[in-house]
């Protein structure tokens, strides 16, 4: 992220090759750097004032611990917001694991914030539940551990291309434990990808292009959900948008 911590003594070595312990002396993680723990956390605080949701149900729920027991093991983007979501978790009792889905998307100093506070814990004692986001921890598993499934109770995906792959795996009769798709949810489909689509769009690209959108003529592909967020937040930004779209509907709403 373009807020995030940089420090000048960071290096290149990869993390898998880096003796680091965090301050309770556990090296019980693999982070980029633990000294930006402090950093990532205050950018976890943000994201928690954000987040009333699940803020309210950590107040409403850790006493009885509805998650007591559990054990989760999950593979997302790592930010601010699903750090909240994993220390929510936690916080109702669930013992949880944790690995990125995605180095690029890290957000290197939320991971070392996670990594001090050490609510990712080592899950040997099995009963587990998946929560993937893209299908990679699961294709993992069944690719290099297929013998794990039988300890699985369950996997919630939430994406397009981890939900198809779930859907193939069923197809080939190899899923055998239940699988919660939350991608077709109307709260992702409704409110994720219209409205979090019209915030990161522009900063995906700005990221990526370093352009300024003001006056550019840009094609949006389909006026779903997603296409609609876009839309709105590049036409906001001035440029001027044109839009494909093959079914009659959602053209005519474009
Ligand atoms: N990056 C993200 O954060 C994110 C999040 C959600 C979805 N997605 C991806 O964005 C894409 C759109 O998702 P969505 O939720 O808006 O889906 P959607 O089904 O709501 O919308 C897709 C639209 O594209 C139109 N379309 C299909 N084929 C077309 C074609 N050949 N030419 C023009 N239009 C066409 C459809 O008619 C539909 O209106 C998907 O590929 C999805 O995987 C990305």
């Amino acid at each position: 992220a373009a807020a995030s911590y940089t420090d000048s003594s960071d290096d290149e070595t990869s993390p898998r090759d880096k003796q680091q312990k965090n301050s309770k002396g556990s090296s019980d993680f693999c982070v980029k750097n633990i000294k930006q723990a402090e950093f990532g956390r205050r950018e976890i605080e943000i994201a928690e004032q954000e987040m009333p949701a699940l803020m309210a149900l950590r107040k409403r729920a850790q006493g009885e611990k509805p998650l007591a027991g559990a054990k989760i093991v999950g593979c997302t983007h790592i930010t601010a917001q699903t750090a909240v979501l994993m220390e929510t978790l936690g916080a109702l009792g669930a013992q949880c694991r944790w690995a990125a889905c995605n180095i690029y998307s890290t957000l290197n100093e939320v991971a070392a914030a996670l990594a001090e506070s050490g609510a990712l814990s080592a899950l040997w004692l099995l009963r587990w539940q998946i929560l993937d986001d893209g299908g990679d921890l699961t294709h993992w598993i069944y690719k290099k551990y297929p013998n794990m499934f039988k300890k699985i109770k369950g996997i919630v995906e939430e994406s397009v291309t981890g939900v198809h792959r779930l859907y193939q795996l069923s197809k080939a009769g190899k899923l055998c434990v239940p699988a919660m798709n939350v991608n077709d949810s109307v709260t992702k489909q409704k409110f994720d990808n219209l409205y979090c689509c019209r915030e990161s769009i522009l900063d995906g690209l700005k990221r990526t292009t370093d352009m300024m959108f003001g006056g550019k003529q840009v094609v949006v592909c389909g006026y779903g959900e997603v296409g609609k967020g876009c839309c709105a937040a590049l036409k906001a930004m001035g440029s001027i948008v044109y839009v494909t779209e093959i079914d009659p509907i959602c053209a005519l709403q474009a």
